[in-house]
């Protein structure tokens, strides 16, 4: 069995993924805005050699709220939140080798200012930065909170495309990876190899230099998560590494190989794109315990939080349907996904499930030992190249999954030990350099021949 990469799923705010466990006695989330826990989740993640850490983001909160209008804030639910790239930047002063993984919109962020944001990062990690792709799929209040009117779903994948190509204008062809000469007799920069790019696309334009010189890796690895067919074709095409949320091991199969063969269609090998699952688990010296721990988890929770949480995600207000209406009648212009993945459970089952385990899919619930044979299974059942673990109560299910199931992996031989080379995308995709692939699409835009080893 091949090796498997591993990232730790974090969000800078109160809770997480939809659920409301900010309550929970073990929960140091609720500081979510203090350097010090920032600092510590660095240390844990980069002690266990963990490839990265995922920052995830949203932006806007739910107004659909059953009967609680204050919702959102009495219960932490997407508000109050942290900028994820300024808290990567003092994870980053606080380690050598962790990946950093932030979360930016394509709907919401200007590209030419996310270019220079994400480059600086990737500067001053040494190489170390990804992006995690969204076209905002969540709440419409976002964009109002923008002042910019809600673009419909596949839209926004044709939007995102077109921002896509002037960020690698900026990080591939504006500035070559030798322009820089740093020669206090001579100059700086060599003019010949920086470029003016120019750009006029249906959603953005933008005509000048970049701000930031070529950054160790060029373009930040790339990640994406969307499973619609307009979100994988647009993942197949410029995704590095895509996460998959945690589905059943045959839902999983179905959309590696579909995701592979959207990359084969984009002119890539298949295999320059890796598959990571998300996978959360709550881990007990016995199964019993285990079971303990997850009814503890459940019950810190406010039932309240699963309609407003779930209208955040997709805009549906489900206490206004009968609760036996299938979820297939449903439709959302926000994240199909989270639509898609019921089909063959009603809108009662729904509201229980959304209030047990939110986005995150259901967890593994079990000994050490059952936790590592979950992962097992569902990487030889699935295809799968690695797992975005993803904790329910922070930092204690992190160090759960480090102290007990992680050892046992590396046992079975399929958990690295050791961080090789330094840049994220080296390491995450097993490549010889550290910029993107030649069949990448972003490899179009370069103003420079890459040195081939
Ligand atoms: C593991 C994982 C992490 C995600 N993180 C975010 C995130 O931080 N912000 C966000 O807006 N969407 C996030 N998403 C949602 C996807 O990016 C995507 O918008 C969603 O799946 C809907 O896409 P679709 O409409 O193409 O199905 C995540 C999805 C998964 C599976």
């Amino acid at each position: 069995m091949k090796q498997l990469r591993f990232g730790l799923f974090e969000n800078a705010q109160a809770n997480d993924s939809g659920t409301a466990t900010w309550r929970h006695p073990d929960n140091e989330r609720d500081h979510f805005d203090s350097l010090d826990y920032w600092r510590n989740i660095a240390r844990i993640c980069e002690d266990a050699q963990f490839d990265f850490v995922f920052l995830a983001d949203a932006w806007g909160w739910s107004e659909i709220d059953g009967s609680r209008p204050d919702i959102c804030s009495e219960e932490a639910l997407d508000l109050p939140r942290l900028d994820p790239a300024v808290v990567a930047a003092a994870m980053a002063a606080e380690t050598e080798k962790l990946g950093l993984v932030i979360t930016g919109s394509t709907l919401l962020e200007q590209p030419y200012a996310f270019a220079r944001r994400m480059a600086t990062l990737d500067h001053i990690s040494a190489g170390r930065i990804g992006w995690n792709v969204v076209t905002t799929g969540t709440a419409e209040t976002a964009a109002s909170a923008f002042g910019i009117p809600m673009v419909a779903h596949d839209e926004r994948y044709n939007m995102a495309d077109d921002f896509m190509e002037v960020v690698y204008k900026l990080w591939e062809g504006s500035w070559e990876p030798d322009a820089i000469e740093r020669d206090k007799s001579g100059r700086f920069a060599d003019p010949a190899k920086v470029h003016r790019i120019e750009h006029e696309g249906p959603y953005f334009r933008s005509s000048g230099y970049g701000n930031t010189s070529y950054s160790p890796q060029g373009t930040p690895v790339l990640f994406q998560a969307g499973t619609s067919e307009r979100g994988r074709q647009f993942g197949g095409r410029h995704g590095e590494c895509i996460f998959l949320g945690g589905s059943s091991i045959e839902k999983m199969a179905e959309q590696v190989k579909a995701i592979r063969a959207e990359a084969v269609s984009a002119g890539r090998e298949p295999d320059s794109v890796k598959l990571m699952a998300s996978f959360s688990y709550v881990v007990g010296e016995t199964r019993e315990e285990a079971q303990e721990k997850f009814e503890a988890i459940l019950a810190a929770q406010d039932p309240g939080v699963a309609v407003a949480s779930y209208a955040m995600f997709t805009g549906l207000d489900l206490s206004a349907y009968d609760p036996r209406t299938p979820m297939t009648d449903l439709h959302t212009e926000l994240s199909q996904t989270q639509v898609t993945r019921f089909a063959g459970l009603t809108v009662g089952d729904v509201l229980k499930d959304w209030h047990a385990f939110g986005v995150r899919g259901k967890p593994v619930v079990g000994t050490a030992e059952d936790v590592a044979d979950a992962i097992v299974d569902r990487a030889e059942g699935a295809d799968l190249d690695g797992f975005l673990i993803t904790p329910i109560v922070q930092p204690a299910s992190t160090i759960d999954f480090v102290e007990h199931v992680l050892p046992i992996l590396r046992e079975r031989g399929i958990a690295p030990s050791g961080y090789g080379q330094t840049t994220l995308r080296e390491r995450l995709l097993g490549s010889t350099s550290a910029v993107l692939r030649d069949d990448h699409p972003g490899a179009l835009f370069r103003s420079y021949s890459p040195v081939v080893a």
